[in-house]
């Protein structure tokens, strides 16, 4: 039998997805650990309850980027993880950082990417008049939410909607994705290689719309 996955999930805030990582039947993966930058992280309490190891290590304490980067690093890298899960980590990452886990470091992000890099996608969504929005699971490169596209739920947009009432829909969809993305690689189905993905052995020419 092929060793579950070793899993590393970075957070700041509610993980709701780091929750629907922790619910998913039969997603053959081991979160070794959760950590977070900020010590009131409503993530933090999911994952205590669930037996998962927690750590803190809050930004503040650090006086650059590149030392805090380096630190997280080292952290991270004491609970040999396989892949590194971004779920809502709101920091900017460094490049040394970031090409560290080249190929083993997925984020979430709440729009269709390319569209809306960045933060306030849902307002930002919204006074474009767009049509329709969604959310977009990718690896990871120094390049903000630039990163190859594995895959994308979208999501209606209608008159009445808020941007509160748009984030909702928006993440239910991002609980679908992220289990998902995360199963494939977990399974070995899905790398980043020099061209791009390639899932199933295949390049990936466009990201899988579910
Ligand atoms: C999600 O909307 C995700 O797209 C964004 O940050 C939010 C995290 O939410 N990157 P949660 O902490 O998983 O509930």
């Amino acid at each position: 039998m092929t060793p579950d996955c070793a899993l590393v999930v970075l957070i700041s805030g509610a993980g709701t997805n780091l929750q629907a990582l922790m619910d998913a039947d039969d997603l053959p993966v081991n979160i070794k650990a959760v950590i977070s930058n900020r010590a009131d992280a409503g993530g933090l309490e999911r994952a205590r309850r669930a037996g998962i190891p927690t750590r803190v290590l809050p930004h503040q304490d650090f006086e650059s980027r590149e030392a805090y980067d380096s630190a997280l690093a080292e952290l991270i890298d004491a609970y040999r993880p396989d892949l590194v899960v971004l779920a809502g980590f709101m920091r900017i990452l460094s490049d040394r950082f970031v090409e560290h886990y080249t190929g083993r470091m997925l984020n979430i992000h709440p729009s269709l990417l390319p569209a809306f890099r960045g933060l306030h996608t849902h307002r930002r969504a919204l006074e474009a008049g767009c049509a329709e929005h969604g959310c977009s699971v990718h690896f990871v490169t120094p390049d903000l939410d630039a990163g190859p596209v594995i895959v994308q739920a979208r999501v209606a947009v209608s008159r009445d909607d808020s941007e509160t009432t748009l984030a909702a829909r928006v993440q239910q969809q991002e609980h679908r994705i992220y289990p998902l993305a995360v199963r494939w690689f977990a399974e070995g189905r899905l790398r980043l290689c020099e061209n791009g993905i390639l899932m199933d052995g295949k390049p990936m020419t466009q990201p899988v719309v579910v």
